[in-house]
């Protein structure tokens, strides 16, 4: 079956590369992007241009993320993100690549800096202008005082959530590891991505062509299903659960 030629590959790998998206956090009772009821069914995203531009935007955008803040503060690691730790820990996994804003990596066991974040992170803020980290506790209370968003103590600029939004620059860091990373693994697992974001969407495909195998374990089809060597259509915490150990 597809769980046994995964259970293979996994133990024939030395270098596995997971790639993951907003599926491994389901689980973890975060909604995802494009599944009926997902963030994109209830709200339109809102472009890095009009967070710039537009004071209503801003507002609208930490309005939605305090509305979320719930969700996100209680969300534990799921199955996947503990067995992924678990290859991590074993030696198996050198670093993840994921899409996901939600710290959850992190959480489950990963360094910081094995956790190559291409969509940023929901869970502290930075300043547009001069980059500075602002923690979501003082955002808040900003918010509170003035109900607007509020602006760098430092520079003035617009404060935002440290994610990467549609229309702004990809982080360059993480894409220059993450090309490393997919060139050098042999096995890479997209688990929980459409795969229809680019450019992030483009690293199952080159560690493809870089000679890996690529898994996609995701319960739709997506976008990549022809290039794989193994598609899971499956729940993945019930893949992986087997995976996570003690
Ligand atoms: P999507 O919502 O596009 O895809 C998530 C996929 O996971 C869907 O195909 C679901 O069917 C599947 N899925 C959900 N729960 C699952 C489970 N328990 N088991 C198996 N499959 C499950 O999310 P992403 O591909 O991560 O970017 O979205 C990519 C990017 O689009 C996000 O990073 C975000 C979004 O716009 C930005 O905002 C820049
Ligand atoms: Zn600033």
């Amino acid at each position: 079956s597809g769980v046994e030629q995964l259970g293979d590959m996994i133990a024939e790998a030395s270098v596995i590369v997971p790639f993951t998206g907003a599926g491994i956090s389901t689980e973890s009772g975060i909604p995802d992007f494009r599944s009926p009821g997902g963030l994109w069914s209830r709200n339109q995203p809102i472009p890095y241009d009009a967070f710039v531009a537009r004071q209503d935007a801003r507002d609208e955008a930490w309005r939605r993320r305090f509305a979320m803040q719930p969700t996100f503060g209680a969300a534990r690691p799921s199955r996947g993100h503990r067995a992924l730790a678990a290859l991590y820990r074993a030696g198996k996994i050198p670093a993840v690549l994921t899409q996901n804003i939600d710290n959850l990596h992190q959480a489950s066991g990963f360094a910081e800096q094995d956790v190559i974040e291409l969509h940023g992170n929901t869970t502290y803020a930075r300043c547009i202008g001069c980059g500075r980290r602002h923690e979501l506790e003082w955002v808040k209370a900003c918010w509170e005082r003035t109900h607007h968003a509020p602006v760098c103590t430092v520079c003035d600029e617009p404060v935002k959530t440290a994610t990467i939004s549609f229309g702004q620059p990809m982080p360059e860091e993480a894409m220059q590891r993450a090309a490393e990373l997919a060139q050098n693994c042999d096995l890479l697992l997209a688990i929980g991505s459409s795969l229809v974001v680019w450019p992030a969407a483009g690293f199952p495909l080159l560690a493809k062509q870089s000679g890996a195998k690529l898994v996609i374990i995701n319960n739709e089809p997506t976008d990549q299903d022809q290039t794989a060597d193994l598609v899971i259509r499956y729940d993945i915490g019930e893949i992986l659960g087997p995976f996570v150990g003690n």
